[in-house]
């Protein structure tokens, strides 16, 4: 099996909402995969189709290799699922929880116990065991939540915005653990998110979702890359001359879109990290002092907005007024 996930056309209307738009993608085993998506994009849509806790309008998807339609007790057995909301007992402690979730899938006795003391180790929750999960911290939570997913060794995870609402250290270290699982467990993992930075940090590919439908899909730094290149701005000394640094750095190969603020010069290269030097030795020709360099590579957020013509905050915002007024 090369693709771990394939949807097919997925549409799904909700009355007059067109919540999925024709939506295709294929997972690599073995991958992390994101559905980026400002709010209402339709990502916990996807998921919930492709875990088969809701039917497409249209549409066809495999999960493991099995039809998602035809055949949703086998997915079930192949999948995890964390949704967006914790579905964990607050008030069963971590083992109990993880310990109900083994009965659930069958298993019994020592094979129980062993494999959620595996679980407990894995997430650096073993201490924590016999405090009630209403004690944890958000953080904490969220891993019992990934842990209770993986309790019968599924081969495709998914994860409906696993940090959302985390504070900063939680998400880096929800982060590691992610990534983690990915190269030790075997997992193909299909996690979405409304965060730019954290798809950019996790998934291997991603299929960025906007209103139902596919803007664009790649690597990060394929998205990134399709931007052309660098930002790279200089901060001129205060008496250097602005004219003659916009002279040498029009001078140079490669620079294109210079523009001019202040005294900072602001132009786009291929590479930024080799403009860098080759843009201080031509400052420095011309005798024009600098007081700061800096590159800013593209972020996914320019990939966004090229693609819709809007910013992802923009979009994120505007749908949480929507389904505020409902
Ligand atoms: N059960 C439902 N009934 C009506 N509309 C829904 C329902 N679930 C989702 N929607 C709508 O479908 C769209 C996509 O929602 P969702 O998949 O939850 O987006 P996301 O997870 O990307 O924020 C939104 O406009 C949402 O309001
Ligand atoms: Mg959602």
């Amino acid at each position: 099996m090369t693709h771990a996930i394939e949807a097919m056309d997925l549409v799904k209307k909700y009355g007059q909402v067109t919540a999925l738009d024709g939506l295709s993608f294929t997972v690599p085993a073995g991958t992390v995969f994101g559905l980026l998506g400002p709010n209402g994009a339709g990502k916990s849509t996807t998921i919930r189709i492709l875990t088969t806790l809701s039917t497409p309008t249209s549409g066809t998807a495999t999960v493991a290799g099995i039809d998602v339609l035809g055949h949703p007790n086998e997915v079930r057995r192949a999948i995890g699922v964390v949704t967006q909301a914790s579905g964990t007992d607050p008030q069963a402690t971590g083992r109990e929880n993880l310990l109900l979730v083994a009965q659930i899938h069958g298993m019994r006795g020592r094979a129980a116990k062993s494999r959620v003391d595996e679980l407990l180790a894995l997430f650096g929750l073993t201490d924590a065991a016999n405090r009630l999960a209403k004690q944890y911290s958000g953080g904490m939570q969220r891993k019992l939540d990934v842990a209770m997913g993986l309790v019968h060794r599924p081969s495709v995870l998914f994860l409906d915005e696993p940090t959302t609402g985390l504070d900063p250290q939680a998400r880096s270290e929800m982060w590691a653990e992610i990534a983690r699982l990915a190269r030790h467990e075997r997992l193909t993992i299909l996690l979405t998110t409304h965060y730019l930075e954290e798809a950019d940090h996790l998934a291997d590919h991603l299929v960025i979702v906007d209103r139902g439908r596919l803007v664009a899909q790649g690597s990060p730094e394929e998205l990134k890359s399709e931007l052309r290149g660098d930002a790279v701005v200089i901060d001129l000394s205060p008496d250097a001359s602005v004219d003659a640094a916009r002279t040498a750095i029009e001078g140079m190969a490669g620079t294109r879109e210079i523009t001019v603020s202040g005294r900072s010069i602001r132009t786009r290269v291929d590479h930024g990290a080799s403009a860098v030097p080759a843009a201080l030795a031509a400052l420095e020709r011309s005798s024009v002092p600098v007081a700061a360099v800096t590159v800013a590579r593209p972020a996914l957020d320019d990939v966004y907005l090229r693609y819709t013509g809007r910013t992802f905050a923009s979009a994120d915002a505007a749908q949480e007024k929507v389904e505020a007024a409902r």
